[in-house]
């Protein structure tokens, strides 16, 4: 298939884009709270898409407000069926609300955008044919690429934030993202076809950035866009928001047994400071250094358990109650420490080791087995 008209794509007037016959298109948009937007949102796709882009808007909703009855009025002038998808237990937030409405979406392509306005509804043409011109799945638009920019993003902090969350998110998964400049964008075209909605496990607002790294999409492109300012009223983005979006980021960076491995390390790595301080403590107080030990390791097992249940196995920890896992995981790391002493008094009577120097490299040598161990038995069912 050929694109006729590849340069008309910059043009407003998106009339001259060059659909093959099959394609159609589900745009979902999460509403929270917004029925000051909803009407002037499904007027503009009204107007945007062309009569040869047959197209179903389909919103899923978590307001409290009376947004839902806004959107069923309004859609009464719509030329394209209109769905409300109220949530009553709103999981996964934004993220979630929109692979709720993909799950719905009954089009060939779907596009993701905002109800507020910021996201133009007449650029959705353009997504579509863009990738229809070519082999990608994934088509984004961005407000960083050559074309694009952030004119809505209100303030020198927000832009300060966006930016550094942009950087952070891509330095993490280079290989991944590689050809999105705009990972963090909430608007996007992506084919039915190529959607796992059953391997997503969204978690607030980065939906594209769940999609893109757990997704694995072959193929992407970008189309450049200009983010608007709000229609009316207010973000619903909030500190705790941010909370949520640097859970999300350790959830997928942690996805990976391997990577799980290389984190479970590290924070082991990490615990060396409470049990090496600890055994200091004890031993300039007088304590025999193998009593100082054991106790100084619990002291490192409770600075591992509480950090690689947050950064590591944050999403498995449902499948034991609190106190079983701390019970496992201080069980296994005293396991390790058993079998830790007598190499550790190996160490320091035959090779002449200091204490801290023989309990170093013996920490490092067990470690693997101490992470496939609490895989299997604290994290598992
Ligand atoms: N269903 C549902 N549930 N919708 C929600 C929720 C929720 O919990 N939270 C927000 N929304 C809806 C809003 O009603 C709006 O339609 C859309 O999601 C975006 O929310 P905003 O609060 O307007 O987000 P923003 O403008 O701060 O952020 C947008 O731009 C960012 C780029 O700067 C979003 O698209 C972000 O994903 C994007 O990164
Ligand atoms: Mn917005």
């Amino acid at each position: 298939f050929e694109s006729t008209v590849p340069e008309e794509l910059g043009d407003p007037a998106l009339r001259g884009v060059d659909l093959p016959e099959p394609a159609a298109v589900t745009i979902v948009v999460p509403t929270f709270n917004e029925s000051a937007n909803v009407r002037e949102l499904l007027h503009q796709i009204t107007e945007s898409v062309p009569a040869r882009l047959p197209c179903e808007v389909m919103f899923v909703d978590d307001s409290t407000d009376d947004t839902p009855e806004v959107i069923r009025q309004a859609a009464q002038d719509c030329p394209f069926p209109v769905t409300v998808l109220h949530r009553d237990t709103p999981d996964g937030g934004l993220g979630g609300a929109v692979v709720e409405g993909i799950r719905a979406a009954t089009c060939d392509w779907i596009v993701v955008m905002d109800g507020d306005l910021q996201h133009p509804p007449s650029l959705v043409p353009e997504l579509v044919a863009a990738g229809e011109r070519t082999p990608a799945g994934l088509v984004v638009a961005s407000r960083y690429t050559k074309g694009g920019s952030r004119a809505g993003l209100a303030g020198g902090y927000r832009v300060a934030v966006s930016r550094g969350a942009t950087w952070l998110t891509k330095s993490l998964f280079p290989r991944r993202l590689r050809g999105i400049s705009d990972p963090m964008s909430g608007f996007f075209a992506i084919r039915r076809s190529v959607v796992t909605a059953d391997a997503l496990k969204p978690l607030g607002y980065k939906i594209l950035l769940e999609m893109a790294v757990r997704g694995r999409p072959r193929q992407v492109t970008e189309v450049p866009f200009v983010f608007q300012n709000r229609f009316a009223g207010e973000s619903k983005s909030t500190a705790q928001e941010g909370m949520r979006f640097l859970r999300h980021l350790v959830g997928l960076r942690t996805a990976s047994p391997m990577a799980r491995m290389v984190v479970f390390g590290l924070i082991g790595a990490t615990g060396f400071l409470p049990n090496l301080a600890a055994l200091w403590a004890l031993t300039s107080a007088g304590l025999h250094y193998l009593p100082a030990e054991i106790i100084a390791n619990q002291f490192g097992v409770a600075w591992n358990f509480w950090l690689i249940e947050h950064l590591c196995f944050r999403d498995r920890r449902q499948h034991r109650h609190w106190w079983d896992r701390v019970g496992r995981f201080a069980l296994l790391a005293n396991a390790d420490l058993v079998l830790r002493i007598p190499l550790i008094a190996l160490l320091v009577g035959q090779f002449g080791m200091t204490v801290l120097t023989a309990t170093a490299l013996a920490l490092v040598t067990t470690f693997v087995l101490r992470f496939v161990g609490t895989e299997a038995l604290v994290y598992l069912p």
